[in-house]
């Protein structure tokens, strides 16, 4: 069942928990996502990301990726994940009901101003936007953690001037994995002064990798949703290699093994969460 994305992350807001929003990449990982919203009753966001785009295009990774969920008995959302100016446009004339624009590689002013006008647009075919401010890094680039972190004054201006609906913030987290990071930067005080500066439900990306503690500071903080994938594609991938290391076997079965692992790994992140058992509220 489609249904309206600001209700789902305000349901998770009232209810102190969130809802996870994972990428597709193909037919089975769309399937291990939405069978395990249905084993375990949550709300999705189906994620159409940056991986797959450059693979497919916008229209064709939403048409997949509508035509299984429509079959399913999920209470899902179909979301453009990091999208550019032109791919938001294109997503809100297929029909995606839920939208990122990502303009954080712009200078603070041009991605205040850039981002208003997608949400004036957006907000008339009645689509809410998540936008980002600070920059998220990708996992063994070296950086200046602080630098990269949002800064909570112009996290208040940014969301007071552009009307966004959620705000994607960097707080010490990554694209990916970072492999035996002893010392992980999250910085869970400032996700609460950006939550009390701004009012507004907030994203944490790059939500791999994190410990179940993190996990949870996070969700008490003010995240309403995490955007998960790499560790999710890793366990699709587990599946294929345990698979294709009994020798010859056929792509199916790989895929069969793949998806399996990745039900198994999204239920396991929509228990954490909290979304697991929410989806008939
Ligand atoms: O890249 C997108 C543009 O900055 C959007 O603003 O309406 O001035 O083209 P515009
Ligand atoms: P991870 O790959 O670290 O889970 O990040 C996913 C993400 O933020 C997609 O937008
Ligand atoms: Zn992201
Ligand atoms: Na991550």
């Amino acid at each position: 069942l489609q249904s309206d994305p600001r209700q789902i992350i305000e349901e998770a807001r009232r209810g102190g928990y969130a809802v996870g929003a994972y990428n597709m990449h193909n037919e089975e990982t769309c399937e291990a996502l939405l069978w395990a919203a249905e084993r375990v009753d949550s709300p999705i966001f189906m994620q159409v990301g940056r991986a797959i785009i450059p693979h497919m295009g916008v229209e064709r990774a939403y048409e997949l990726t509508r035509r299984i969920a429509e079959r399913s008995n999920a209470k899902y959302v179909i979301h453009l994940d990091h999208g550019s100016w032109d791919e938001v446009m294109l997503a809100l004339k297929l029909g995606f009901t839920s939208v990122m624009y990502d303009g954080a590689h712009l200078p603070f002013e041009e991605n205040i101003e850039t981002t208003r006008k997608v949400v004036e647009i957006a907000h008339a075919f009645g689509v809410p936007v998540e936008a980002e401010l600070g920059k998220i890094p990708d996992a063994g680039e070296n950086v200046d953690w602080e630098a990269y972190y949002t800064d909570v004054e112009e996290a208040r201006r940014f969301v007071a001037e552009t009307g966004i609906d959620y705000l994607a913030i960097s707080v010490g987290i990554v694209h990916g994995v970072i492999p035996d990071m002893p010392e992980k930067p999250i910085n869970i005080q400032r996700i609460r002064e950006i939550k009390a500066a701004t009012g507004i439900p907030l994203v944490l990306h790059g939500a791999s990798g994190l410990t179940d503690r993190e996990i949870q500071e996070a969700k008490a903080a003010g995240v309403h949703k995490f955007n998960a994938d790499t560790d999710l594609r890793h366990a699709f991938r587990a599946g294929l290699e345990a698979v294709f290391a009994q020798g010859d076997r056929q792509l199916e079965d790989a895929m069969a093994e793949g998806r399996a692992r990745m039900v198994e790994a999204t239920i396991q992140k929509m228990q954490q969460y909290g979304c697991a058992g929410k989806a008939a509220e």
